[in-house]
């Protein structure tokens, strides 16, 4: 085989042989990261300095200043439906197409969403644990009880594809009424679950339970913080499955231990990882999974097929299946 004939792209993780092999057939030849730790920004272009495609798994920041001294990129692909760890501004400005990896992972994240609100509601993982550290004693019937979920008020922020299968699960199972704050309006679950758009502090004043599904942007970070749950109800939940950047941490902790509101059921957390000695993972309400929305075998093997069909498609100068900045192909 001519090695110099074949398109160099890096990938942040190990790809599975099957993909490998995927790659090697359509003539792409894979650097790869293998050690389990983070890379540093120098090791990453250190490796990625030929690439013309990189292969992104994990939250690796491609910033301008990374784009700029990678010459032959061509093209950037996400193996998730989030791009906020890309300078999308500046990969279009380059003419490098960036690619992710929506619905396919929708109704998995949904169900994580779904799992922390319910396992918060009745405080499954403090029980789990307390179980473990011997504290099964006795029966007390008014102690470290739960709160009901049924026909409830379910606030989405940020309805779009993984926001909706988490509104239509807990229509089914709990009846629930759906609100939603959003930019643009979304008619499908207005018509097929009777949602309603309210405003971000209609949102925060009716919803019994939060659950986060919005991109984290200039304009979401950190909006989840101290004024915003001082609204909130106080036997409120919140659920985060979206990104950990959109609430303020600190203020978190404190609305949970001055009661202001009720629990939270985080898959991300502000920043990654969680420290091991937080405070919230000793908090009888409060449920804490490591970033593993989608991480179910079928859903990540279509996101890697996804991501695959993005990078083919990029390093060969077509249109990527899922493109996340299309004007690249108006330049
Ligand atoms: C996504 O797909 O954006 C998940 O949150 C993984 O980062």
């Amino acid at each position: 085989m001519d090695y110099s004939q074949l398109m160099k792209i890096f990938a942040t993780r190990q790809l599975p042989d099957a993909m490998f092999t995927t790659l090697e057939n359509e003539g792409v030849t894979v650097n790869q990261w293998e050690e389990k730790r983070e890379l540093t920004k120098e090791e990453f272009i250190a490796n990625a300095k030929d690439a013309e495609g990189l292969f992104i798994m994990g939250g690796f920041k491609i910033t301008a200043e990374i784009i700029e001294v990678l010459p032959s990129l061509k093209v950037i692909s996400l193996m998730s439906v989030g791009y906020d760890n890309v300078d999308i501004k500046a990969a279009t400005m380059r003419g490098i197409s960036v690619g992710h990896t929506p619905d396919v992972l929708s109704k998995a994240t949904a169900d994580t969403a779904f799992l922390l609100m319910l396992a918060t509601s009745r405080k499954a993982f403090y029980h789990h644990k307390r179980i473990g550290n011997g504290d099964w004693k006795f029966f007390e019937p008014m102690v470290n009880v739960g709160i009901d979920i049924h026909n409830k008020t379910l606030g989405i922020f940020g309805l779009g594809n993984i926001g909706f299968e988490m509104a239509r699960l807990c229509k089914a199972a709990y009846s629930m009424d759906i609100i939603y704050h959003n930019r643009s309006n979304n008619e499908k679950a207005e018509k097929e679950l009777g949602a309603k758009k309210v405003s971000f502090d209609e949102l925060l004043e009716q919803s019994d339970i939060i659950s986060v599904h919005a991109n984290l942007t200039p304009e979401t970070k950190e909006v989840f913080n101290t004024s915003a749950f001082a609204k909130m109800k106080p036997n409120a939940i919140f659920v985060n499955a979206g990104r950990g950047g959109i609430h303020n941490e600190t203020d978190l902790l404190t609305a949970l231990e001055n009661e202001t509101i009720w629990g939270a059921g985080l898959d991300v957390t502000n920043p990654e990882p969680m420290n091991k000695n937080n405070p919230l993972l000793d908090m009888p309400n409060v449920s804490v999974l490591p970033h593993i929305g989608s991480a179910v075998k079928e859903t990540r093997e279509a996101m890697l097929d996804l991501a695959t069909k993005n990078i083919v498609a990029g390093l060969k100068g077509d249109k990527l299946p899922a493109c996340v900045n299309p004007d690249v192909y108006n330049k």
